[in-house]
């Protein structure tokens, strides 16, 4: 038998570790309040009141879950843009529900009006000319996203926000599971919540330790509201940085705030056919997608009568291998994709399978979403079709039990 447990039913819902996470964060609270100390003893000097973290301005500081009208929500886009980027941002956004604005550059033309209600309210970003260090700035563009979290602060909308989330105009978010993820951290605390880059040469040449603006990062409002004061003082620091998101990482490292990774928040710095990233995805609920507009997760499975392994994207795609893999192979993703930029490898930060062109017991057989439906009470349906043949013969170590013969079309049923 196999020494993998079989699975009856999939469970969408993924459980966190508290108890890991929680020892986790209580070392890096610890290690970032050290280098706070630090901070403040050898470089500035600042009075230490300043650094104290405060309570979100509203009266609720209870203890209620996190929810939706928590998250206040700062997309960055241009006016140039958006008639391309408008359809991304409707893909998710719920019209009166979901709380935030769309911070474009200059006034949208007449072309675009009236600005649709299904959109996010659109402000225009202050003219940044006035500013002192306005001379100096190698990339004003990019000081404009990020003081767009400082404009957002400054419009005083900030009841009951516990959450600051930034995100471009061609970011993908997945609110529920954003909703759920932010919950588990205490929002009155300073956090900076994101992930970096597939891209080893991305995270080279900007940095490793920054949430990549386009996966869109998240930030506590505690976090913000020391930030708002300080905003200006870090762009007169930092004129020369030509990307907004080592601006925003810097200017939170200064206030002793590292980034703290979430594995479902996804740049997507890769190019080509990302179907075999697609098919793997980390034990984490999906937040977020960049670059693209399909949505994805994976699950495990093994198949009841026959050794065949099953590694479900439910939102995605389906892939059926002849034979038994483990969980930690399925996991690695295959490299159908290529790379962001034509470097040397290494490449990616993470490791990969690559495509089986040879092996009919190691290539699977695809299959893309068709439909997603409810079933009885909590069951969710999903169908998926072939791609196409695979053009392998069966894979014999299993008795020549060909997936392709039997199998057109495949459905999974999952469980809440
Ligand atoms: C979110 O929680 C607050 C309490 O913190 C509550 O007043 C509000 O109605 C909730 N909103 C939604 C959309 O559930
Ligand atoms: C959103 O709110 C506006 C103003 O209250 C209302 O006219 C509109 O119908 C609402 N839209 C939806 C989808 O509920
Ligand atoms: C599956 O594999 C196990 C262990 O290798 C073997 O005993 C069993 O006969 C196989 N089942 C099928 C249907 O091939
Ligand atoms: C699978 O089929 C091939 C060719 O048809 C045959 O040689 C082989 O013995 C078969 N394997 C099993 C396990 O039945
Ligand atoms: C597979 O799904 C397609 C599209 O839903 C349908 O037209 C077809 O009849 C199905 N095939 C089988 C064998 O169930």
């Amino acid at each position: 038998m196999s020494s993998w447990p079989t699975f009856n039913s999939i469970s969408l819902k993924q459980k966190f570790h508290h108890l890991s996470l929680e020892t986790l964060y209580k070392s890096l609270t610890i290690f970032a309040l050290s280098i706070c100390l630090f901070y403040i003893l050898i470089l500035y000097n600042e009075p230490f009141n300043q650094f104290e973290h405060k309570s979100p301005s509203s009266s609720d500081v209870t203890d209620s879950p996190t929810n939706i009208s928590h998250i206040m929500f700062v997309l960055v886009g241009s006016t140039r843009t958006w008639k391309f980027r408008r359809p991304y941002i409707e893909s998710w956004w719920r019209e009166n529900i979901t709380r935030g604005n769309i911070w474009l550059d200059f006034a949208p033309p007449q072309e675009f009006l009236p600005w649709p209600s299904t959109s996010p309210r659109f402000r225009v970003n202050e003219d940044m000319t006035k500013l002192k260090v306005y001379p100096k700035l190698v990339s004003p563009n990019d000081v404009r996203i990020y003081r767009s979290i400082l404009e957002t602060f400054k419009l005083r909308d900030n009841k009951d926000v516990r959450w600051y989330v930034m995100g471009d105009d061609d970011t993908v978010f997945f609110v529920d599971n954003l909703v759920e993820v932010l919950g588990k951290y205490d929002h009155t605390k300073y956090y900076y919540i994101g992930t970096n880059s597939e891209s080893i040469k991305s995270n080279f040449d900007f940095s490793f330790e920054m949430g990549f603006g386009g996966g869109g990062y998240a930030l506590s409002y505690g976090l913000v509201e020391a930030l708002a004061t300080r905003i200006d003082d870090c762009i007169e620091r930092y004129p020369y940085f030509r990307v907004s998101d080592i601006l925003s990482a810097s200017c939170s490292a200064d206030l002793g705030v590292d980034l703290t990774i979430e594995k479902g928040i996804h740049q997507i710095d890769l190019r080509g056919d990302i179907s075999g990233l697609l098919s793997s995805h980390p034990g984490s609920p999906l937040l977020t997608l960049h670059h693209f507009d399909t949505v994805n997760s994976y699950l495990p499975l093994q198949g009841p009568q026959t050794n065949w392994s099953f590694s479900i994207s439910w939102g995605y795609s389906a892939h059926i291998y002849e034979s038994l893999f483990p969980r930690s192979f399925l996991k690695k993703p295959l490299e159908t994709f290529r790379p962001w930029k034509d470097v040397r490898p290494p490449l990616y930060m993470f490791n990969t399978r690559w495509p089986p062109y040879v092996d009919p017991c190691g290539a699977p057989h695809q299959f893309f979403l068709e439909t997603v439906s409810s079933g009885d009470g909590e069951e969710v349906v999903t169908s998926y079709t072939r791609s196409s043949a695979r053009n392998f013969p069966p894979c014999s170590v299993n008795g020549n039990h060909s997936a392709g013969c039997h199998l057109q079309n495949s459905s999974v049923f999952a469980f809440n």
